[in-house]
This record gives C-alpha cells, sequence and structure tokens, in this order.
C-alpha cells in the first residue's frame, strides 16, 4: 500500500497544481517504497535528487500562479517555501555526505510537510487564483 493516497479533499481546485501534488505524494512513495526494499544508497540518494527538484519546480510554479492572481499572502507562502526547500536540501546534502539515513522518521516528516503544507497553506490561494483565471 502506497504511503501517501491523493484524493480530491487535497485539490485546490487547480488541475495543473492539483497534477504536481499528486506527483510530489509519487516520489515521496516511490522514496518510502525503495527504502522498505532496502534499495541501494544511490537509488535512495537519486529518488532523493528527484524529489528536491521537482519540489523547486513546483514551488517556483506556484509562486509565479500567486503572483499573476496577485495573491495578497505570497510573500509568507514565499517563505514557507524557502524553509521547507531549505529542510529537505540540507538533509539530502547529509545523506550524501553519510552524516544523515534514510529512515521512517524522515519519510513521514516529507510526507507531514507535503500533506500538512497543501491542507493548511495551499489551499487558502485557492479561491484568489481560480478567480484570476488559473487552471
Ligand atoms: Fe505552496
Ligand atoms: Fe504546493
Amino acid at each position: 500500500m502506497a504511503l501517501l493516497d491523493w484524493n480530491d479533499s487535497y485539490s485546490v481546485g487547480v488541475a495543473t497544481i492539483d497534477r504536481q501534488h499528486a506527483g510530489l505524494f509519487g516520489m515521496v512513495n516511490d522514496l518510502h517504497a525503495a527504502m522498505m526494499k532496502g534499495q541501494a544508497k544511490a537509488v535512495l540518494g537519486s529518488l532523493l535528487d528527484k524529489l528536491v527538484k521537482y519540489t523547486h519546480e513546483h514551488f517556483a510554479y506556484e509562486e509565479k500562479m500567486m503572483e499573476a492572481a496577485k495573491y495578497p499572502n505570497l510573500s509568507a507562502h514565499r517563505v514557507r517555501h524557502r524553509d521547507l526547500t531549505k529542510q529537505v536540501e540540507e538533509f539530502a546534502a547529509r545523506y550524501k555526505k553519510g552524516d544523515a539515513s534514510l529512515n521512517i522518521e524522515l519519510i513521514r516528516f516529507l510526507s507531514d510537510w507535503l500533506t500538512k503544507h497543501i491542507l493548511h497553506e495551499d489551499k487558502q490561494y485557492s479561491a484568489c487564483v481560480k478567480q484570476s483565471g488559473a487552471r
């Protein structure tokens, strides 16, 4: 069973964003599955890299969309994105250096921030960006 299951309760009402969020869920699930299977460090490292890269792309996309919609809470949202990115990047760097190990707590941390950020922060821009015509 997958760790994270995307369903409509996570929808922000913008199809592009929902697809990106589902993609992020998939990456966390892949990382979890690979860890459970005891895959090699190189495999886990590259899955982690993929997640970091996609997180960057998703946040940049979302920020552009909020900017275009003149979303009033953009700057606070941007700060949250920076914090989250920093945490994941730092972990990935430590993991590669051999200073950190990939375990269930880290996977839980990733799935937690992802779901909470969508439910509590991303959902707040929903009405504003929908009104601006984003899809
Ligand atoms: Fe966000
Ligand atoms: Fe998001």
